[in-house]
């Protein structure tokens, strides 16, 4: 008899944003007509950039001819958006060559296939709250997990800390989903300490382009030593609008030994097996946010999330709730008010004031008793729900969620 991967039913009964896309589905099927204010998963609302949509039109004419036709490509990406990744690192100052460039479909996907690189037996070590995926495929492939809790006190930034077999650590900054970034400082901490433990760091730098100061770190290989014990995987989702289009990229530095063994030459080998390649149309499109006019104009779109971000923390603030992040990322984290529970919190916020927001439990344990807020709503969207936000009576509000409340 075949037995299936059993490690399935460790799993949580659905994942995150899978439920609270059922719990709205049910809302609007009892409310027909209500208008929601969707702040719950992190999806882009502005369209695509004029110079991506350029590139696409003309990447499918391509397609049309046959001296401009393209069947495969490279499996590891096309030399045109590996070359003109490698650059942007280059811009900042981080020496990434091409060939260190993988291009792929999604980063979720990619933070789970990376686990092809280790032994099963490597347990993952994961700095919570975080996004679910990373403990998700974990679960999956059967693979111990190290939650390595952190709160308010630390800032949401954890410190290194020894746990023994946990060689996989899954960073991600800015952090999805407390905005928490991490300074060179930091990053230099955990670095030295994957040297030491001759572990390996899996960076997401999903939100790298959300931070707005030239004195934090925006990818792993900013610190020196990153290129022998860090992966970086960075996505065009949030920063270029590409979360239905579905593109994003992995850095594994060819100086990157485990037990004398090349992961960056493992990882070309995985590819070339398990991935055909990103379609060519979307690889054109996403070159193009690499052209001055696309860095421009994604650059107005990321502004204006940001300007999203700081309507809901003042909105917050006003009404006397403790948030944290919306800075330098998409996300504004809240503590929801008189100790409620974050289901509990999403729930009324839905019920009462048509708001969707993204349960912290949904992170991890961590994340019980706050709540996410995405930024990535239209103006429209965010000045509404920034005025409900604003004018809350959370002690009311707690009430009538059936919380336990002592005024
Ligand atoms: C989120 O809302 O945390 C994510 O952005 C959703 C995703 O990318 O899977």
């Amino acid at each position: 008899m075949l037995t299936p991967n059993l490690h399935y039913a460790e799993l949580k009964d659905s994942y995150l944003f899978a439920r609270i896309a059922e719990k709205t589905a049910a809302y609007c099927e009892g409310h027909p007509g209500t208008y929601l204010l969707r702040m719950g998963i992190g999806d882009v609302s502005q369209p695509l950039c004029p110079a991506v949509i350029a590139a696409l039109h003309e990447a499918v004419e391509d397609q049309a001819h046959k001296e401009r036709f393209h069947g495969y490509l490279p499996e590891c990406g096309a030399p045109f958006l590996r070359e003109s990744i490698a650059a942007y690192y280059g811009k900042r100052g981080v020496a990434v060559a091409p060939e260190e460039v993988f291009v792929s479909g999604g980063a979720s996907d990619e933070l789970g296939h990376i686990l092809d690189l280790f032994d099963p037996g490597a347990a993952a070590l994961i700095p919570e709250p975080a996004y679910p995926a990373y403990v998700d495929a974990n679960v999956m492939s059967g693979r111990r997990i190290a939650h390595l809790p952190t709160g308010r006190a630390q800032g949401f930034l954890p410190e290194p800390e020894a746990v023994p077999g946990a060689e996989l650590i899954y960073l991600c900054s800015p952090n999805n989903p407390t905005g928490a970034v991490y300074t060179r400082a930091q990053l230099r901490q955990w670095v030295e300490y994957a040297h030491a433990h001759k572990a390996c760091i899996i960076y997401d730098a999903a939100y790298e382009a959300y931070i707005r100061s030239a004195a934090l770190p925006r990818s792993i290989f900013e610190i020196a030593g990153a290129e022998t014990c860090a992966i970086e995987v960075n996505s065009f989702s949030k920063t270029a609008g590409f979360t239905g289009v579905r593109c994003s990229w992995v850095i594994v530095p060819r100086a990157l030994m485990q037990d004398g063994i090349s992961l960056h030459r493992l990882w070309k080998r995985r590819q070339a097996t398990k991935y055909n390649g990103t379609s060519y149309i979307v690889q054109r499109g996403a070159a193009a946010v690499f052209t001055p006019a696309g860095q421009q104009q994604v650059q107005r779109d990321i502004d204006a999330y940001m300007e999203n971000a700081v309507m809901i923390r003042d909105a917050l603030e006003v009404s006397g709730v403790f948030s944290t992040g919306g800075t330098h990322a998409p996300y504004v984290w809240m503590q929801c008010p008189h100790g409620m529970r974050s289901w509990d919190c999403f729930d009324s916020l839905l019920k009462r004031f048509g708001i969707i927001s993204a349960p912290g439990a949904g992170f991890g344990a961590q994340g019980e008793g706050w709540l996410r807020f995405s930024s990535f709503g239209s103006r429209e969207t965010i000045e509404k729900a920034a005025k409900r936000l604003a004018d809350m009576d959370w002690d009311a509000f707690a009430v009538f969620a059936g919380a336990d409340v002592r005024l």
